[in-house]
């Protein structure tokens, strides 16, 4: 019996991908401003990591002004942005790639400086990050994370349309799809958790009800794009930006049911032995895997993601856990990492300095394998 491979063909959706080395969305804080939007050095670096019938899930992109909490982040809710997007698009599929965006609001992931008229970030409820985590306010000072404002219930169907616009704007710019970022400590994981979400109307409580954004943003970004286009990503055992469900398994087993039945085009983990956002070397031991808990409640495309050699990706594969392994830390400093990956080429090492932030260094001038050999 022939086991499936990171080079094995598999359909997503309408698209048939001819292997599943994915790009993770990766945040790199390198838009344009201040319009935010994405400029030809953005479409350079996505270009570099595409291939044919390969999927690239481009960065987390705010869908609405209050949903930053970076500096030089791109968004997804004005012209000028869906034009810069249009760039990047256009110049992965010229090279035969497939590229989906990733949609995003950070919640209590800000500070007021990066508001829009310097209001407090929101919130399920008024619960701050922990204060021994440091954010940057927009002029680069660290410090603890502000109290957010809890959104009054009468604010939340305008954050499901923020969502729902954000998905028709990422469609005019010609992606192939979109992925609900639904991890991370951000604003869907904030609603999802008991620690931060304190609320007693409708999106808080029971389980059920802190499963509600998450449903309802979902549903609203399939009417734009019809399921089998649209994926959604969970971090049931993560601990990035304050975040952790002291039992994920009745919260997470809920959401995945609920999701199931939608038909959506995949759903996409982070694994909870990498750090999450990448700012530090997390090496958890014996941490629980969410592919492998998780699996059989989901009957769609699988792709999971966090800390994966190749060899461990295969493996993923070839027992069944995932279907597809998105690459993050490595797929920056590897732009060719699918090719690398298919001949056990060596790779080259990322620098975590040139994550966020910053121009070319670090984030396009990372050699291909056969650049390396002419030196
Ligand atoms: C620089 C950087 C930025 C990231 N930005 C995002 C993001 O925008 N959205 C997201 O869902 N995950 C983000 N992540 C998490 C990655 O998508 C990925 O899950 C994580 O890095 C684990 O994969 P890896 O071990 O292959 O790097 C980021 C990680 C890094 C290192």
């Amino acid at each position: 019996m022939n086991f499936p491979s990171l080079f094995s063909p598999l359909q997503i959706g309408p698209y048939h991908l001819k292997h599943r080395v994915m790009l993770a969305p990766l945040t790199r804080m390198r838009a344009a401003r201040p319009s935010l939007a994405p400029r030809p050095l953005n479409a350079e670096y996505y270009a570099q990591r595409a291939t044919p019938g390969g999927l690239l899930i481009a960065e987390a992109s705010p869908v609405m002004a209050s949903g930053f909490g970076n500096p030089g982040v791109p968004g997804i809710y004005s012209e000028q942005q869906i034009a810069g997007w249009r760039e990047v698009v256009d110049a992965v599929h010229a090279k035969g790639g497939i590229i989906f965006l990733q949609l995003w609001h950070v919640g209590r992931v800000s500070h007021s400086s990066l508001q829009p008229g310097g209001v407090l970030p929101v919130a399920p409820s008024a619960v701050a990050i922990p204060a021994e985590l440091k954010t940057s306010t927009a002029d680069g000072q660290v410090v603890s994370y502000e109290t957010p404002r809890a959104l009054e219930t009468s604010e939340i169907p305008g954050i499901v349309e923020a969502y729902r616009q954000g998905a028709a704007n990422a469609l005019k710019a010609g992606f192939d799809g979109v992925e609900i970022h639904g991890a991370n400590g951000y604003l869907i994981e904030q609603f999802l958790q008991s620690h931060t979400n304190l609320r007693t109307d409708q999106y808080g409580g029971s389980i059920e009800n802190r499963t509600r954004f998450l449903m309802e943003v979902t549903k609203a970004v399939i009417e734009v794009w019809g399921a089998d286009r649209v994926g959604v990503r969970l971090s049931p055992y993560g601990v990035a930006n304050g975040s952790g469900e002291a039992d994920p398994m009745p919260l997470y087993s809920h959401a995945i049911t609920s999701l199931d039945p939608l038909g959506l085009a995949y759903l996409h983990f982070i694994e909870p032995r990498s750090s999450g956002t990448g700012r530090a070397e997390v090496n958890h031991q014996n941490v629980p895997s969410a592919m492998v808990l998780f699996r059989p409640l989901w009957r769609g495309t699988l792709i999971t993601a966090g800390g994966f050699s190749g060899e461990a990706a295969n493996a993923a594969i070839a027992e069944g856990h995932a279907d597809a392994i998105a690459f993050g830390r490595i797929f920056i400093s590897n732009p060719d990492l699918p090719r690398r990956l298919a001949h056990g080429f060596p790779l080259t090492p990322y620098n975590r300095a040139t994550f966020y932030g910053g121009d070319a260094a670090g984030y396009t001038d990372y050699p291909e394998h056969s650049e390396l050999e002419k030196v």
